[in-house]
């Protein structure tokens, strides 16, 4: 993982916006997250790519294949990963996919998809995002959440992806980011501005149910309980949520990692953040089972099983 340097407090915030450290944590659990200052989103995700590269050994140029994953690249063209490929010096094929929150999940499978077809033997999937570009720096209801920062992994041919699930529930009427409104002289439509807009209770209903149904799906089809699983690695996105899933599931809350205090929401940086630092911190066996889940924009939902 890569954070910028930076660290935001809820007190810087509530300088900026009508908020306070205690509402803050009481109702997202957040006490502050790191913010890019100079460093732009490709910036932010090669250097988690080359923290993941050097834990792997390996160098750049035997990558087969650059996934990432983000809401906030620099560029609409060239995407994300075509600017990592460059910055790692390699000269794979690399393209980006945008599933917001759920995303990584998304580049799991879809790498997943080129092992089984024998196309790959070393994959890179990187999920960064510098949300600090695209929220509303003026809407308190949004702004107090989103963190910056970046997760990669170096994935190989295996048999330690177990089952995953993928649902889309597709609309704008929960949580939208619209593209740059552009200057066309003939458009005569709405022109929003490029920033996050999110009905926070909506999103927070949908992402309960999405977590349990998801973690329950993988449970009954691999004959499973609570007692198999090591960790349960939620996205990260308000620790009342993490709170409610584990209630509803029945698991016990302390399989649930959660990080959100220290580093806010990054989207879909957020589950291998905080991968790596259950791996730095010594937290993984090998041979132990993992649920990731994710739940955001689109809407979409993901969780998948693993071995570690
Ligand atoms: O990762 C992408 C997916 N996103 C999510 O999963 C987000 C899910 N939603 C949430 O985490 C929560 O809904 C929020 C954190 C966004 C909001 O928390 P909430 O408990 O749902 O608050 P609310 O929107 O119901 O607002 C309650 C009150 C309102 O005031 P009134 O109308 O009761 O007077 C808000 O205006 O809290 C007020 N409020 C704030 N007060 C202080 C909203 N934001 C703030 C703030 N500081 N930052």
């Amino acid at each position: 993982m890569y954070v910028p340097p930076r660290i935001v407090t809820n007190d810087d915030l509530s300088a900026l916006v009508d908020t306070n450290d205690e509402w803050i944590r009481r109702r997202v659990g957040i006490a502050q997250r790191h913010i890019a200052v100079t460093e732009t989103t490709a910036d932010l995700a090669a250097k988690a790519a080359r923290n993941a590269l050097d834990s792997a050994g390996i160098d750049a140029a035997s990558l087969d294949m650059i996934l990432c994953a983000t809401v906030s690249a620099d560029y609409v063209s060239p995407n994300l990963a075509c600017m990592v490929q460059k910055q790692l010096g390699a000269l794979c094929p690399a393209y980006d996919i945008n599933a917001a929150c759920s995303a990584f999940l998304f580049l799991l499978e879809t790498a997943a998809g080129y092992f089984a077809r024998g196309k790959a033997k070393t994959i890179l999937v990187v999920g960064a995002e510098r949300m600090s570009r695209i929220v509303d720096w003026s809407d308190r209801g949004t702004c107090v959440i989103f963190g910056d920062g970046a997760g990669a992994a170096v994935l190989g041919a295996g048999d330690g992806y177990l089952d995953s699930v993928i649902t889309v529930r597709g609309g704008d009427s929960v949580i939208k980011i619209p593209h740059h409104a552009g200057k066309s002289p003939f458009w005569d439509g709405n022109c929003e501005e490029p920033y996050i807009q999110m009905n926070g209770q909506e999103t927070f209903k949908y992402a309960v149910n999405a977590m349990c149904g998801d973690i329950h799906t993988l449970f009954d089809r691999n004959g499973l309980t609570p007692d198999d699983i090591a960790w349960i690695v939620p996205h990260q996105a308000n620790y009342r949520i993490i709170e409610s899933a584990a209630k509803r599931s029945g698991i016990p809350q302390e399989k649930f990692y959660m990080n959100i205090e220290r580093l806010g929401n990054t989207s879909s940086a957020s589950i291998p953040m905080a991968l790596d630092e259950l791996s730095r911190a010594g937290k993984l066996t090998r041979g132990d089972k993992l649920i990731l889940t994710a739940f955001g924009g689109g809407l979409a939902n993901a969780a998948c099983l693993l071995t570690w």
